[in-house]
C-alpha cells in the first residue's frame, strides 16, 4: 500500500476488541508487555502509521497489517512504533567499569589472549550501547596486548537498526563519553552547524548489527558467547517470558560467561541457572548444564515424556527416532523415542525381542503425543516440532548397502505424520551413519547434538 500525503482524517477511538487483538500478537510475536492500560499509548503510536496510509480506522489497519501485503511491507513498521528504544551512550556506566576491572581479566586469566573474545549486545536498539563497548574493548587492547573481540548487535526493530549502522549521532547525545574517547573515537561532521557526530570507522568494524527476535525459538547464533549484554529489554516482557529469555541467552552463553541485564532487572526469583557476581551482573558456572539445578532424566527407547516443568532429557539414537515438540505460549513440551515406524508392520517380528508397547512405533507415539498436548489445550499447530536420529547402523562396507535401512524407514514414517497433521517442522537432523545424543531442554525447546563417532562414546557426557 503506497503511503499517503493526504490530509490527515479523523481517526475514531480504537474499540477493545481491536486493541485485544493488537495486544496479543504483540504479547505473543514480540514478548512486549500490553496491558488495557497501554491502550492509549498504543493508540498514540499507530496513528502516526494510519495517517501515513490513509487509513480511517484501527480496524482497516489491522486487516492491512496482517494481509500478505502487510505482512511484508507493514509490520516491520508497526514493530518499529511498538517497541521503546530509548538507550544512551555509556548508559549504567558501572556496568562498563565491572567489565574492564573484574570480568576480563577473569576471562584472560582463564582463556589466555589466543582467542577472540565475543559478545552479544541483545536489544541493541540504536547502537549507542555496543559502541560505548567497543570503544571500551577497544582501549583495553591497547594496554592488554593481543586482548582481540567481537560484538554482535541485534534488535527487532529495523528502523534502530538502520540508525545504528549509519553510527550518526547528535553531538549532545556524545556528552556522556568520556572526553578521552570522545577524542579518539568519533569524527566530527565536516559542516559544523549540523551538530552531528560520527563513530570512527574502526570502532564500527568491530560491530556487527543484525535483526533478531529474543521471542523467537531459533536465534540462528552458532557459537556461543563469551558476555552478554541485554539491558533494559525484559522489562517490557511478562515474568514468563523473561524466564523464556533468559533461560534462551543462558544457552548461548559460553561456561564462565556473564550475562550483564538491566539495574532494574534483577533475575532474583527467576529460575535460571545463572550465579550473581555483581548488582544485575550474573555468571554461568564453567561445569554448565551439569551444574544447573534443573533435573536430568534419561528417556529410554520406547519411552514418551510430557513435561511442563523445567527438565533436561537425556536421549541416545541410532536407527531410532526422537520426535520433541514444544509450545511457547504454556512452555510445555514432549519427547518420544521411537524404535520403529509401524506396529503393524514390524510388531510380530521384533515385540520379542524389544518388548512391546504403544511408544515403540512411530505411527502410535506421535499421535499420543499430540493427544497428550492436546489435553493442556494446545493446539498441533501452535507446536515446534523437531526430529533427530534414524541413522543406519548397519552400514559397514558401501558396496552393499543396508537395503531396508530402519532409520530411513523410521524417518519417511514421522515426516508422513508430520505431514498429515499440519504440523511444522522446524529442525531436523537425520540419517546418516552415526549415532546421535541429544538434550532436550523442555522450557525452552532447545536440543544440544552431539554425534557418536563409536560405540565407545555412548556413555560419555553429551
Ligand atoms: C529500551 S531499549 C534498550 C537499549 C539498550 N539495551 C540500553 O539499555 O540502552 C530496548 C530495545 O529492545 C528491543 N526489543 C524489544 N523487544 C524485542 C524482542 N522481542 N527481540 C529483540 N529486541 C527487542 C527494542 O526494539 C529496543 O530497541
Amino acid at each position: 500500500m503506497p503511503e499517503s500525503t493526504a490530509r490527515r482524517t479523523i481517526i475514531d477511538p480504537m474499540t477493545d476488541s481491536t486493541f485485544s487483538q493488537f495486544s496479543q500478537f504483540i504479547q505473543t510475536e514480540l514478548g512486549i508487555k500490553m496491558p488495557p492500560t497501554k491502550k492509549v499509548m498504543l493508540q498514540a503510536r499507530l496513528h502516526k502509521r494510519l495517517w501515513k496510509l490513509g487509513l480511517d480506522s484501527f480496524d482497516a489497519y489491522y486487516e492491512y497489517v496482517f494481509s500478505p501485503d502487510g505482512r511484508e511491507h507493514e509490520l516491520p513498521q508497526m514493530i518499529n512504533v511498538v517497541t521503546t528504544n530509548k538507550t544512551d551512550f555509556f548508559r549504567e556506566p558501572n556496568h562498563f567499569d565491572f567489565l574492564v576491572e573484574h570480568v576480563l581479566p577473569k576471562m584472560i586469566k582463564r582463556h589466555g589472549l589466543e582467542k577472540r573474545f565475543t559478545l552479544w549486545c541483545a536489544g541493541s536498539s540504536s547502537g549507542e550501547e555496543p559502541y560505548s563497548l567497543a570503544m571500551v574493548l577497544h582501549n583495553y587492547s591497547e594496554q592488554v596486548h593481543g586482548f582481540k573481540f567481537f560484538i554482535l548487535a541485534t534488535d527487532i526493530s529495523t528502523k534502530v537498526l538502520d540508525k545504528a549502522k549509519l553510527g550518526i549521532y547528535d553531538e549532545e547525545s556524545a556528552e556522556p563519553i568520556p572526553v578521552i574517547f570522545r577524542q579518539k573515537y568519533l569524527l566530527r561532521s565536516k559542516e559544523r552547524d549540523k551538530g552531528l557526530v560520527r563513530v570512527s570507522p574502526e570502532i564500527r568494524s568491530f560491530v556487527r548489527f543484525r535483526r533478531l527476535n529474543l521471542i523467537k525459538s531459533d536465534f540462528g547464533l552458532r557459537e556461543t558467547v563469551d558476555i552478554i549484554f541485554c539491558r533494559n529489554v525484559i522489562i517490557y516482557f511478562n515474568r514468563e517470558t523473561q524466564e523464556h529469555v533468559i533461560n534462551k541467552l543462558y544457552h548461548h552463553l559460553s561456561p564462565g560467561g556473564y550475562l550483564f541485564t538491566g539495574h532494574s532487572e534483577t533475575l532474583n526469583g527467576h529460575s535460571v541457572p545463572l550465579k550473581a557476581v555483581a548488582h544485575t551482573v550474573y555468571q554461568k558456572e564453567f561445569n554448565g548444564d551439569k551444574s544447573s539445578h534443573f533435573p536430568v532424566i534419561t528417556l529410554k527407547p520406547a519411552e514418551l515424556f510430557v513435561s511442563e516443568r523445567p527438565v533436561i532429557v537425556r536421549t541416545v539414537l541410532g536407527s531410532c527416532v526422537a520426535v520433541t515438540m514444544y509450545n511457547r505460549q504454556h512452555g510445555i513440551s514432549a519427547i518420544c523415542h521411537a524404535l520403529l515406524p509401524d506396529g503393524d508392520k514390524y510388531a510380530s517380528e521384533l515385540d520379542s525381542q524389544t518388548g512391546s508397547g504403544p511408544y515403540k512405533y512411530v505411527n502410535t507415539a506421535i499421535p499420543i503425543m499430540l493427544q497428550r498436548l492436546r489435553n493442556y489445550g494446545i493446539d498441533p499447530k501452535d507446536l515446534e516440532v523437531k526430529l533427530f536420529g534414524g541413522a543406519d547402523m548397519m552400514v559397514t562396507d558401501s558396496e552393499n548397502p543396508n537395503p531396508h535401512p530402519v532409520g530411513q524407514s523410521n524417518i519417511h514414517a514421522v515426516l508422513k505424520i508430520i505431514k498429515a497433521q499440519h504440523l511444522t517442522l522446524t529442525v531436523s537432523d537425520v540419517g546418516g551413519h552415526l549415532g546421535r545424543k541429544l538434550l532436550f531442554y523442555t522450557h525452552t525447546g532447545e536440543v544440544l547434538l552431539k554425534r557418536i563417532q563409536s560405540s565407545t562414546e555412548l556413555d560419555s557426557p553429551l
